[in-house]
């Protein structure tokens, strides 16, 4: 480490004695860790040698020479080496090249801090499985929607309600003052600058229904390395992510609202209460 080679007595193989151990001298390019936890594998238990803790969070205690990004001090997650091992050990030597700094957001307990996002016209066709989804993502979810939509997104998990139709909502600051890190813009006539105060450092607006002055922001943005962004989404379908919301409803982890169903012979119907812009959820016609 940092100028001495850290010396470990170890064997490589099965039987062979005393014979058979030798000193090995860490080399450059390692990290010196003080362990916080680990995990165990079933590829431990399988290949059971005593040292195979692999999986390891912990503290850089010392690096090497070789090694720029780290310092005594960060707080890291790492993959031992699978012959090294080490993670049931209070210390461990780690490979710089899969060790990584763990920022404070991320907890040894499983938890991290909740992304904020918020969601326009959450009551509408695709807000409301973008609740949903965020919300099967451990996400903290504000919403915008009419008064008369509140109860039914708070029932599909939305934290903090926002009424459009007030002067509060229509700014978007969320009641609890949070930031946020994502929107999901769902509706029309809402400019950057309307989200720009409430967005975290490197927030980010998807925007679902682009006009002309999302694609110039968006540009502009880019052009000049901004950290808050807009950026213009138009949905690509691939089969494996259809699969994969078929699979959260079969799970009855993703549910869809039904705001109406119209038969096909009176499917204009249907039509005009989606141009009418006041679905909850979607307009069906049944075949
Ligand atoms: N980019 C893409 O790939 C993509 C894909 C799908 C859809 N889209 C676009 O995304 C938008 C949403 O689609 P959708 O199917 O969810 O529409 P929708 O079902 O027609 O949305 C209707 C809902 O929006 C609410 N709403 C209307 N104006 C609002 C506002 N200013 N603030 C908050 N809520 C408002 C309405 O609530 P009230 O009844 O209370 O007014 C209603 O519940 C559409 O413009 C659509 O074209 C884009």
């Amino acid at each position: 480490m940092a100028g001495r080679l850290m010396r470990a007595v170890v064997y490589e193989g099965y039987g062979g004695g005393a014979a058979k151990l030798k000193v090995l001298f860490f080399p450059k390019d390692e990290v010196l860790l003080k362990m916080e936890a680990t995990s165990v594998n079933p590829f431990d238990w399988k290949m059971q040698t005593g040292r195979m803790r692999i999986d390891a969070a912990g503290e850089v205690i010392e690096v090497d020479e070789g090694v720029q990004n780290l310092k005594a001090g960060d707080k890291v997650v790492s993959v031992l080496s699978y012959g090294g091992g080490g993670g049931f050990s209070e210390y461990a030597v780690a490979w710089k090249a899969l060790t990584v700094k763990r920022p404070p957001e991320i907890k040894l307990d499983g938890t991290a801090k909740p992304t904020n996002i918020l969601i326009t016209a959450a009551s509408g066709g695709v807000g409301h499985y973008a609740v949903q989804l965020a919300k099967l993502g451990n996400a903290h979810v504000t919403v915008t929607c009419g008064a008369r939509n509140a109860d039914f997104l708070k029932s599909l998990g939305a934290d903090e309600v926002l009424d459009y139709n007030t002067t509060e909502g229509a700014a978007l600051m969320s009641p609890s003052g949070k930031k946020y890190d994502y929107v999901i813009h769902c509706t029309t006539g809402v400019s950057f600058s309307t989200f720009e105060p409430y967005l975290n450092r490197n927030g980010k607006v998807i925007d679902l229904t682009p006009g002309p002055r999302t694609m110039l922001n968006f540009v502009f943005q880019k052009l000049t390395f901004s950290k808050k962004q807009i950026a213009p989404l138009l949905v690509m379908p691939k089969s494996e992510k259809l699969e994969y919301m078929i699979e959260l409803v079969k799970e009855g982890k993703l549910k869809t609202i039904i705001d109406s169903k119209h038969p096909l012979n009176k499917a204009e119907d249907a039509w005009a209460k989606s141009i009418d812009g006041h679905a909850t959820g979607k307009i069906i016609v049944e075949h």
